[in-house]
């Protein structure tokens, strides 16, 4: 894998336009818990574009982790900056490994229970939610960390694109 000084302006166009999705789906997410509800109750909830926007909003969540994938393969990703410790480089690059893991594998089991009335599936969904709530907060803590106490500079790799 190629290794480029800092991230692209479509990685870096990818990662705020996915961060926003993700906020909007756990802030919204009414709607879709209220119509998963009738469903498990044996009633065909009505049309709600709040719904819609849910799936949607997932849909796209998944196709640009899929694509942020892709360009991380064929374009590169910069190395973790030198100044940070060995062990907390592997955390941070598992960490962003097990956040695309859940990119895909939340919208995937929305769509199974969504489409495919499988209930198990809605019950990793709302597992998986938590986990992936968990890990946006560890991901903003470690950027806060670096900004503010190692001052490394890492989060203008995320504001300026190096191309
Ligand atoms: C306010 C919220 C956020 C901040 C401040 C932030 C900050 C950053 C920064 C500074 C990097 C670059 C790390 C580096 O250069 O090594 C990064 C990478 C990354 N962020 Fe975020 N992020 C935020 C939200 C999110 C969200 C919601 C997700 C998705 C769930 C996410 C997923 C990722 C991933 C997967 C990477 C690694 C990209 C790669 O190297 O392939 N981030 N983030
Ligand atoms: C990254 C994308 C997604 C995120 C962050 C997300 C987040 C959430 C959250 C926070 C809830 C509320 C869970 C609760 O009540 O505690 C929820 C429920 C639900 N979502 Fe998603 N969702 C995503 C994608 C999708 C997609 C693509 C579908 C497909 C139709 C979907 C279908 C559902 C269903 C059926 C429920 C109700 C079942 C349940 O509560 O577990 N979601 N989602």
């Amino acid at each position: 894998m190629p290794s480029p000084k800092g991230y692209s302006a479509r990685q870096i166009r990818l990662h705020w336009l996915v961060a926003v999705l993700i906020v909007l789906q756990f802030v919204l997410n009414e709607p879709m818990s209220a119509a998963w509800e009738m469903v498990e109750n044996g009633q065909t909830p009505g049309f709600n574009w709040l719904v819609t926007s849910h799936v949607l909003g997932g849909v796209l969540v998944l196709i640009f982790a899929l694509w942020r994938l892709v360009l991380r393969q064929t374009r590169g990703v910069p190395a973790p900056p030198e100044t940070e410790p060995a062990a907390l480089r592997r955390l941070g690059h598992l960490g962003h490994l097990a956040l695309y893991a859940l990119m895909i594998a939340l919208p995937l089991s929305g769509l199974a229970a969504w489409f495919g009335g499988i209930a198990a599936a809605a019950e990793a969904h709302e597992a998986m939610k938590a986990a992936l709530m968990a890990l946006v907060a560890l991901h903003v803590l470690a950027a806060l960390w670096h900004q503010f106490w190692l001052k490394d500079g890492l989060m203008a790799r995320m504001k300026r694109p190096l191309d």
